[in-house]
């Protein structure tokens, strides 16, 4: 038995990364998936891997009319939609804020939030007559804590946790669920590619792995898309509005020296008076 048995799902920015190792882990779970991406020579190779189970559409997520194309293959191909996770995302626009060139800063807030939105939008279309659906967005730790991340970046994934919670809040009255993932420095081409490679992943596993908040352990794209299955499965089925982190406890305020406790000391019961060390 799969956990994603008769699912069908929609991914965006299928093509590498978080993506692509979702789409291979829904369909070891049973799971049909439509994948979309602009990069088609890579994204076929994907679908093509997952044989009979997937099927590949270019898909620009700043076009809506792509966006809803990339559902209706999904209905079209294998009969309904399930899951939609939108997941496809660049770093985009970098630099101090002064200096933020406007047609990036509008280019990033169009590929992560606007097409968000669009998933969001055409999800509920073809979910809201089923009364079922798991809808899945793709935030980062960069939409919970400033300072992560480029200001378009951190802006778009924190405007994509405010929507996981109001558009939960409208579709939970419908039966579908609205939740959000929100990842540290994951060993990916994204990250990679900050390197100068991006196609060295296990070269940035390594390096990711001496700075990692959780001892010895660089994150990977399939911790991420485990994080996906839950949510996109019945498992997660009294959860929405959620946005689950993947990031080893970054988002803790854990640091990689640790917390800077007095051990074996005497009980301190005046507060403040020597403080931690
Ligand atoms: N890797 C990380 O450390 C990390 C951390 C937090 C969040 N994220 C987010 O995870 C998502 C996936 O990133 P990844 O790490 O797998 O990177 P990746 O570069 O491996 O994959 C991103 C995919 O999105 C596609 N894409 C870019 N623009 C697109 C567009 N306009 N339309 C459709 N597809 C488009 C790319 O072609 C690529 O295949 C992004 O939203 C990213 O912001 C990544």
């Amino acid at each position: 038995m799969g956990r994603l048995d008769g699912k069908v799902a929609a991914i965006t920015g299928a093509a590498s990364g978080f993506g692509a190792a979702a789409a291979k882990r829904f369909v070891e779970e049973g799971a049909k998936v439509a994948l979309g991406d602009i990069q088609d020579d890579r994204g076929r190779a994907v679908a093509e891997a997952l044989g009979d189970a997937a099927v590949y559409v270019h898909c620009d997520v700043t076009k809506e009319e792509d966006v809803a194309a990339l559902v209706d293959a999904a209905v079209a191909n294998f009969g309904q939609l399930d899951i939609m996770y939108n997941n496809a995302g660049v770093v985009g626009a970098v630099g101090p804020i002064d200096t933020t060139e406007c047609a990036e800063w509008d280019k990033t807030i169009a590929i992560h939030l606007s097409g968000t939105f669009y998933g969001m939008k055409h999800a509920a279309r073809v979910m809201k007559p089923r009364g079922t659906g798991s809808i899945i967005s793709m935030a980062s730790t960069a939409g919970i804590l400033g300072g992560l991340g480029p200001h378009a970046y951190t802006a778009a994934k924190h405007a994509i946790v405010g929507l996981t919670k109001g558009v939960g809040a409208e579709l939970c009255h419908h039966g579908i669920r609205v939740n959000a993932i929100a990842p540290a420095g994951m060993a990916t081409s994204m990250v990679a590619s900050l390197s100068g490679d991006p196609d060295d992943i296990e070269g940035t596993k390594a390096r990711l792995a001496t700075t990692s908040t959780l001892k010895n352990r660089a994150g990977t794209a399939e911790d991420v898309a485990n994080a996906a299955l839950w949510l996109a499965s019945d498992e997660s089925g009294y959860t929405t509005g959620h946005t689950l982190t993947t990031d080893a406890g970054t988002t803790t305020g854990a640091s990689l020296e640790g917390p800077a406790f007095r051990e074996r000391e005497e009980m301190i019961l005046e507060a403040g008076k020597r403080g931690l060390s």
